[in-house]
């Protein structure tokens, strides 16, 4: 892979793109951040985007786009049925990924909705590397219940090893036999793995774990959202993929599962969703759901903009220049936080960085949400925004308590060719101020808090008031700066 090297010898990741369409974006003073924080209930995803400088929420429907993509959309087919449009969308996929039905959906969580309602009965499991919250909670919805069996060094905050995204075999095996293969729903990998830091899953995993569920005859779904990272780190590295074509790799990745399905909103910078399969029978099976959840069978509830925009989007995420910007970035932003000892997630996966928060607010008890008040304070600092990836993220155990999550992370996506190296540079200063500033934060408890995926719109208080002492000190240090 030709990457380019500066004469300094310094490692900095280099844009293979250039901004030919840009948006204004606004910096609030510290004090007007925290008010919009205190408005917000101490929930970023509460904030509105106006009061936000760096929107590092997520990478999902906020990509840039490319110039073929908007030229694409100009040519979409409007029609409810036999659009075009799904027929130029459904030749790409079959070719990218060599199935051969293509099922589509408005978003990631309604293919799982379909792939739930398909293939979970009441007190059956899915094994998986890592759950996502959405997945978890469509499965539960039906009566199932999750079981992550990921390595113990996927857990791990700080580790050398390249693909911590993968499942444990030794765990797999135990868990089929102890569980039966009729309890057994479905096999699901999702790689690159969210929760865990966007850590990948090697191609030698997969192989393993496809193996041992066809020879088990076990349904194996792969959650392909966060493929293109993925990709770049099978060829970065495995050294037996140095010179491997995307395609081909990918085509060998879809072999290996019966159903692979991805959100479009992440997978090919669009925005939403898609099931592949070749089996016929699932197909059917899964194919009456659509018109009943998500529309009918040539759009699925997505705009026909939106299909030629990812058609384009997922052929471009072919190309090495494409893929590898966000993990670059990522590794860019992670190297300058651990050099000033802040803890993150390495090695560096793909999404975004992942501070850890587990030590970052230490002094914070674990009920009081780490990464919830690290976000907030984040935001307070810097008007960067970022996702609790933590307990808060987690549903609660069926008696109510709390269930402590295995990682109190915060993330910081960065959505591919978005934010520019001077704009990381500015977030890991105001990080890193905040890190000799943490025993300044406080903890966060709930006022309101939803049932199901309460981290979307619960609220909560600080307790104490030390968004307010954390906003003093930041004038004091900072003068009249933003
Ligand atoms: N699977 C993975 C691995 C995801 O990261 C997501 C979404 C989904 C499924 C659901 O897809 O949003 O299109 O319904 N992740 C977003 C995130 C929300 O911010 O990480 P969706």
């Amino acid at each position: 892979m030709a990457s380019t090297k500066f004469f300094s010898g310094e490692n900095i990741p280099l844009e293979m793109h250039k901004a030919r369409m840009v948006q204004k974006i606004n910096l609030l003073p510290v004090e007007e951040r925290l008010k919009c924080m205190q408005e917000a209930g101490f929930n970023t995803f509460l904030l509105k985007n106006r009061d936000v400088f760096l929107d590092m929420l997520t990478d999902s429907g906020v990509n840039a786009m490319s110039e073929n993509q908007y030229a694409a959309m100009m040519k979409a087919d409007d029609s409810y049925a036999g659009s075009e449009t799904f027929y130029r969308l459904e030749a790409v996929l079959q070719d990218v990924f060599g199935m051969k039905y293509f099922l589509p959906a408005h978003q990631g969580r309604a293919c799982e909705n379909i792939i739930a309602k398909t293939l979970v009965k009441p007190g059956a499991f899915v094994l998986t590397n890592y759950h996502f919250t959405t997945t978890k909670a469509h499965i539960t919805l039906m009566g199932g219940s999750v079981l992550d069996i990921i390595g113990d060094e996927g857990l791990k905050v700080k580790s050398e090893l390249p693909f911590k995204g993968d499942m444990d075999i030794a765990k797999l095996n135990e868990a089929i036999k102890q569980l039966g293969k009729e309890k057994i729903a479905f096999v699901r990998i999702e790689a690159g793995t969210n929760l865990v830091g966007g850590q990948p899953v090697s191609m030698d995993n997969m192989r393993e774990v496809s193996r041992i569920c066809r020879q088990m005859g076990i349904t194996l779904v792969y959650d392909a959202s966060l493929l293109a990272d993925n990709l770049y780190f099978i060829k970065t590295r495995d050294e037996k993929y140095k010179n491997a074509d995307i395609k081909e790799i990918t085509r060998e990745i879809a072999s290996l599962f019966d159903i692979v399905y991805f959100s479009a909103r992440k997978l090919g910078s669009a925005r939403g969703g898609g099931i592949l399969v070749s089996d016929e029978g699932l197909f059917l099976r899964m194919r009456e759901l659509v018109p009943l959840y998500e529309g009918f069978l040539t759009y699925g509830g997505m705009s026909v903009r939106e299909m030629e925009a990812a058609a384009v989007g997922i052929q471009e995420t072919l190309d090495m220049d494409m893929i590898s910007q966000t993990p670059i970035f990522v590794e860019a932003l992670c190297d300058e936080l651990a050099s000033k000892n802040i803890p993150v997630v390495t090695p560096p996966g793909g999404l975004g960085c992942h501070v850890d928060a587990m030590e970052f607010c230490s002094h914070i008890p674990r009920t009081k949400y780490r990464a919830g008040a690290l976000a907030a304070a984040l935001y307070i600092a810097s008007g960067v925004r970022c996702m609790e990836r933590g307990t808060l993220s987690e549903q609660r155990n069926e008696d109510g308590s709390e269930k402590l999550a295995e990682m109190e992370l915060a993330r910081l996506a960065l959505p591919r060719r978005v934010f520019t190296l001077s704009q990381i540079k500015y977030t890991a200063d105001r990080l890193n101020w905040l890190f000799l500033n943490r025993a300044l934060i406080g903890g966060l408890e709930f006022v309101e808090e939803p049932k199901v995926l309460r981290f979307f719109f619960g609220r909560l208080r600080p307790i104490g008031d030390w968004p307010e002492a954390l906003a003093k000190k930041f004038r004091k240090d900072f003068g009249e700066s933003l």
